[in-house]
C-alpha cells in the first residue's frame, strides 16, 4: 500500500510508544485513525497530537485481553465506519527479568492473552472486511524476541514467536488476496515498555542496562520504518541494528546462538 489518504487505520495500544508514533506518522499521511488503548490518558494525548496535524481520529478505551470488550469494539468500529483498511496489532507488554522457574503462571497467562490472543481475535474479527477492500494491510508487532530465544524472557519470547508464527502462516493464506501481512521485529525502542513491565523485584543494574538497550531507536524512527515496510510490502520488518545483527547470528548459528547470548549477558553483568 502506497497511499494512506482517507484509509481507515485501527491501531491497538495507541496511547504510548510505537502505537502513538504510528498514529502520528499515519496522520501526516492523511489516514483516518481508529485508536484503542486501556490507558485513557495516553489515548487522549495521542488524539490531541494527531488532531493538531489535522487527522480525523476516533478513540476507544479497550482492554485487549477482554474478549467481550474486543468483540464489542470491533463490532462498533465496523458499524460506525463500515470498513477498515489497515489493522496494527500493537498493544503488548513485557515481564521484567524473571526465570521460567520463578515466573507466576497468572503472569504468563496474561501475557498470552494480551500479546497473542488479542492479536488473533482482532485479526479474526476484521479479516472479512479487510479481504473485501481493494487493498488492505495487517501489521503484527512481534519483536526481536520473536526471532531469538532469550534467557529470563521465556514468557515474552513465547508470545512473540507465536505472533510471528501466526503472521507468517496467515500471510501464506492471504497470498491470493489483496491483504498484505507484515510481522515487525523491533530491537530496543525507547518507549514505556520497561516502565510498564511487570517486575518481580527492583534491580537498578538491570534497569540501567535495559534503558541503554531501549535508547538505541526512537519510537518515531520505528514508526517510519514500519510505514516504509508497508509501502514496500516487506513481509518481515526488522527495526534497529541490534535486531538485524542478532537475527543474523541466530540464522547463521541456529544451535549455538543461545550460548553466545547467555555468555554475552553474563559479560554485561545481568
Ligand atoms: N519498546 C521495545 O523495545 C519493543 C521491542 C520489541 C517489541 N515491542 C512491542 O511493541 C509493542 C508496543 O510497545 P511499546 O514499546 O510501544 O510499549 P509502551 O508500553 O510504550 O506501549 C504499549 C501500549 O499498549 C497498551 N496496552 C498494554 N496492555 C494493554 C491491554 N491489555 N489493553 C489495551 N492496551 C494495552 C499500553 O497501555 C500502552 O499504551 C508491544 O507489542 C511490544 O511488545 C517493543
Amino acid at each position: 500500500m502506497r497511499n494512506f489518504r482517507d484509509k481507515i487505520a485501527v491501531i491497538t495500544g495507541a496511547g504510548s510508544g510505537i502505537g502513538q508514533a504510528l498514529a502520528i506518522e499515519l496522520a501526516k499521511k492523511g489516514a483516518i485513525l481508529v485508536l484503542s488503548d486501556k490507558n485513557e490518558t495516553g489515548l487522549a494525548d495521542t488524539k490531541k497530537r494527531v488532531e493538531t496535524i489535522g487527522a480525523q481520529c476516533h478513540t476507544y478505551v479497550v482492554d485487549v485481553s477482554d474478549v467481550k470488550a474486543v468483540t464489542a469494539f470491533c463490532t462498533k468500529v465496523l458499524k460506525e465506519h463500515e470498513h477498515i483498511d489497515l489493522l496494527f496489532n500493537n498493544a503488548g507488554f513485557a515481564l521484567g527479568k524473571i526465570s521460567f522457574r520463578d515466573v507466576k503462571m497468572e503472569d504468563f497467562n496474561r501475557l498470552m492473552d494480551v500479546n497473542v490472543y488479542a492479536v488473533v481475535l482482532h485479526t479474526k474479527l476484521f479479516l472479512e472486511t479487510l479481504i473485501a477492500r481493494p487493498e488492505a494491510v495487517i501489521v503484527n508487532i512481534s519483536s526481536l524476541f520473536g526471532l531469538i530465544g532469550m534467557p529470563d524472557q521465556v514468557p515474552y519470547c513465547t508470545t512473540k514467536f507465536a505472533v510471528r508464527g501466526f503472521t507468517e502462516s496467515l500471510r501464506a493464506e492471504m497470498y491470493d488476496t489483496n491483504v498484505q501481512v507484515h510481522s515487525v521485529h523491533p530491537g530496543g525502542i525507547n518507549t514505556n515498555i520497561y516502565k510498564n513491565a511487570v517486575h518481580y523485584k527492583h534491580d537498578a543494574n538491570e534497569e540501567r542496562i535495559f534503558q541503554k538497550m531501549l535508547e538505541r531507536t526512537s519510537p518515531e524512527s520505528a514508526a517510519k520504518t514500519i510505514i516504509r515496510g508497508v509501502e514496500r510490502n516487506n513481509a518481515r520488518i526488522l527495526i534497529g541494528a541490534d535486531a538485524k545483527l542478532l537475527d543474523n547470528i541466530a540464522r547463521t548459528l541456529p544451535e549455538g546462538y543461545t550460548t553466545i547470548i547467555q555468555k554475552g549477558k553474563k559479560a554485561m553483568g545481568f
